[in-house]
């Protein structure tokens, strides 16, 4: 499973990349709107940093201006996936801007059918939002667990890129049910490392070590 980092704070990407397992990042107005930064600059940092897909969502919401701002953010670097929402605007740009050779985030996925729709528009990735919906008292889990299903009976190759992810159970839930990449706030990320028991052990250990005056270097 890819993980991608829910953010466009630049330092909080450079820290989970220097620990090796970040696969991308993913970004939306709200998050660019909390960096303060531009989005033509940030974004362009952020693909500078980080190999893997970055998704760079588009503010228009009719087609033929999301296809001219996809392109835009498409020329920023060779691994921007434009973001779009799951609108009929949406995927008309969808399948037009993956024609056109550019990796597409379909984003705002709250049910099945959308998925499917993202799918048949070529996308790249479906992103089915999951804490929103727990917050409506609708487990978002089960709309992961049936895209996967639905995409498998037809052999798909759309990945279910899980976002809205507020808790570590979030991610280990999305890994039981087959979601393809997990995108989340970095903390969440790295608290994936916590456990007590791990903590108490090693306090064990160095107090051993301590008291055995055991040395490697
Ligand atoms: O990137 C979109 C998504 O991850 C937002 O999460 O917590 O605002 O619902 P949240």
């Amino acid at each position: 499973m890819k993980f991608f980092a829910d953010t466009a704070d630049v330092e909080a990407i450079r820290d989970l990349n220097d620990l090796g397992f970040l696969d991308g990042v993913t970004t939306n107005p709200s998050l660019i709107k909390k960096s303060g930064r531009d989005i033509l600059e940030v974004t362009k940092e952020i693909c500078d940093m980080v190999e893997g897909p970055v998704s760079a969502e588009v503010t228009a919401t009719e087609a033929e201006q999301m296809i001219a701002e996809g392109r835009k953010l498409a020329k920023i670097a060779d691994n921007i996936a434009v973001k779009v929402p799951l609108t009929l605007d949406g995927l008309k740009a969808c399948k037009v801007l993956t024609g056109e050779g550019n990796m597409v985030n379909v984003t705002l996925c709250f049910s099945p059918n959308q998925a499917l729709l993202a799918a048949k528009a070529g996308a790249t990735f479906i992103s089915p939002f999951i804490g929103r919906l727990d917050d409506i008292s609708i487990d978002g889990m089960d709309l992961i667990a049936e895209i996967r299903q639905i995409y498998d009976n037809y052999g798909y190759e759309t990945q279910i890129l899980a976002a809205s992810i507020r808790t570590v159970n979030h991610v280990k839930d999305c890994a039981m049910v087959g979601a393809d990449v997990i995108t989340a706030p970095p903390d969440v990320i790295k608290s994936l490392a916590n456990h007590p028991l791990t903590d108490k052990g090693l306090a064990a250990f160095l107090a051993d070590i301590e008291a055995g005056g055991i040395k490697i270097l």
